[in-house]
């Protein structure tokens, strides 16, 4: 008999996936170490909707870009008032243009002060999934912006970024990271650039696959980022954009690799780095990693956007900033226990209450409740499980059991057994609290 459609299993949509524990503990705590590095840089949290107007992600990552012309899932909004008008609107690809958006909507420049951004939170793009390739993915990115007066444009800044991500992924015991980097020059460079991009693509483009027949017309520095092997001896020789930068580029540059130098932060020049997003002026930069990602190995990248405010109608804000794919990164965590052999440590609750009968359930979640609230991680079983049933649940999920009996509940002396010694003893209900705390690897 086949199965009715109706009650087919619905699962997860292509190219999304569920996190469930223990895996979300390392989420939690790769969340929270980024929190509290980017934290003492001085960053603030802020958090920009899902979805934005389609024309913020046209105008600001570029029209001719892979994520704009092909990946971002788009659609009607239809009105549902007169007063209404539809509306084109797009899942965010990535969050820089909606954090310079609010940027802008904000009036944030008018503060004269630097802004300090942080994000973390889902990125939509429909791209063919693979390993550490998603449709939703996680970023924890980072934005730097302000008016010129604010110093948002000094070598500094893409300085201290670069020495704020080389510490976190050190913190976060990331070995083996490679900073790539480079300078794509300012929007007066660019189109001298591009130019002799243009004319060296003319003779030879024909050879190019097909969306780098069309980049050669429409967007030529997106060739630079093609994947596609045939097209890399070609690429090889074209023109590089270190010998189109002006004299005011290079010594921003040399500046940024002074700061690196006198922090210690190691980096490979890499003139190639254009990244696939329109808006970068300036320095330009990825991390990447051997490690457990195969070919996607790009665990972040950034760079400058000086010109990104005034594209979206905003005022002169030049600005750097970055994105760490989280998911990669949790692979690579992932990746570098397995390879090092190091056993995840089981995170168990501190106590396991048993009541051994229905009646004393109450007991059980008022004890329950006190011992939480003294910060004890606690679980609850139920008094219609048998003994045996309640000490395997509570030995693969607790340090301890404390089992209460109608004696126990009436008394006050509760009986607890000790997983890891095996030590079983007898405790008043006011001791326990204290015994456990002391035991407790949590408080
Ligand atoms: P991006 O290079 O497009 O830059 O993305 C940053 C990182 O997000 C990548 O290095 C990668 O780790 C991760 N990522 C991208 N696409 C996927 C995917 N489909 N699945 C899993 N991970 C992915 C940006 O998004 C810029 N907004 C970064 C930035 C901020 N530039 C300046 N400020």
């Amino acid at each position: 008999m086949g199965v009715n459609p109706q009650h087919a299993n619905i699962k997860a949509v292509r190219g999304t996936r569920d996190l469930l524990p223990p895996e979300t503990d390392l989420w939690f705590h790769v969340e929270h170490t980024a929190r509290r590095v980017f934290a003492c840089y001085g960053f603030g949290e802020v958090r920009t909707p899902i979805f934005e107007d389609t024309q913020l992600f046209a105008r600001g990552v570029g029209e001719e870009t892979d994520i704009v012309s092909k990946e971002m899932y788009t659609w009607e909004d239809r009105a549902r008032a007169q007063s209404e008008k539809a509306q084109s609107l797009t899942l965010r690809p990535e969050n820089t243009a909606g954090v310079v958006r609010a940027y802008i909507e904000h009036k944030l420049g008018e503060t004269g002060q630097l802004q300090k951004l942080y994000y973390i939170g889902p990125q939509f793009r429909r791209e063919r999934p693979q390993k550490g390739r998603y449709r939703q993915f996680f970023q924890i990115g980072a934005e730097v912006i302000g008016a010129p007066s604010s110093g948002s444009e000094s070598p500094l800044r893409d300085a201290e970024v670069l020495e704020m991500l080389a510490t976190l992924l050190n913190e976060l015991d990331i070995k083996g990271w490679v900073l790539n980097l480079n300078s794509v020059g300012s929007s007066s460079e660019r189109p001298r650039y591009i130019a002799a991009l243009k004319a060296a693509l003319e003779p030879v483009k024909a050879n190019l696959c097909i969306d780098c027949q069309r980049r050669a017309e429409t967007n030529p520095l997106r060739v630079l980022d093609c994947k596609v092997p045939q097209d890399q001896p070609i690429i090889a020789t074209l023109p590089q954009i270190a010998d189109y930068l002006d004299e005011a580029s290079k010594a921003h540059f040399a500046a940024v690799l002074a700061s690196l130098d006198a922090c210690g932060v190691p980096y490979e020049l890499n003139p190639r780095l254009v990244r696939g997003l329109d808006y970068y002026t300036r320095t330009t930069f990825e991390f990447s990693i051997e490690t457990g990602l195969g070919t996607q190995n790009a665990l972040l990248g950034g760079g400058r956007y000086d010109g990104l405010s005034e594209m979206l109608g905003g005022p002169k804000a030049p600005g750097i900033g970055f994105a760490i794919g989280e998911d990669r990164l949790i692979l690579t965590l992932q990746a570098m226990q397995e390879a090092s052999g190091a056993q995840v440590p089981q995170d168990k609750l501190d106590a396991y209450m048993a009541p051994m009968g229905e009646a004393q359930n109450p007991y059980a979640l008022a004890l329950a409740k006190e011992l939480r609230t003294a910060g004890l991680r606690i679980e609850v079983g139920d008094g219609s499980f048998r003994l045996k049933k309640s000490f395997e649940t509570a030995d693969k999920l607790a340090c301890k059991i404390v089992i209460i009996g109608e004696d126990e509940a009436s008394s006050g002396e509760l009986t607890v057994k000790d997983f890891a010694t095996g030590q079983q003893v007898k405790l008043p209900r006011e001791i326990l609290i204290e015994q456990l705390k002391i035991t407790s690897r949590n408080i």
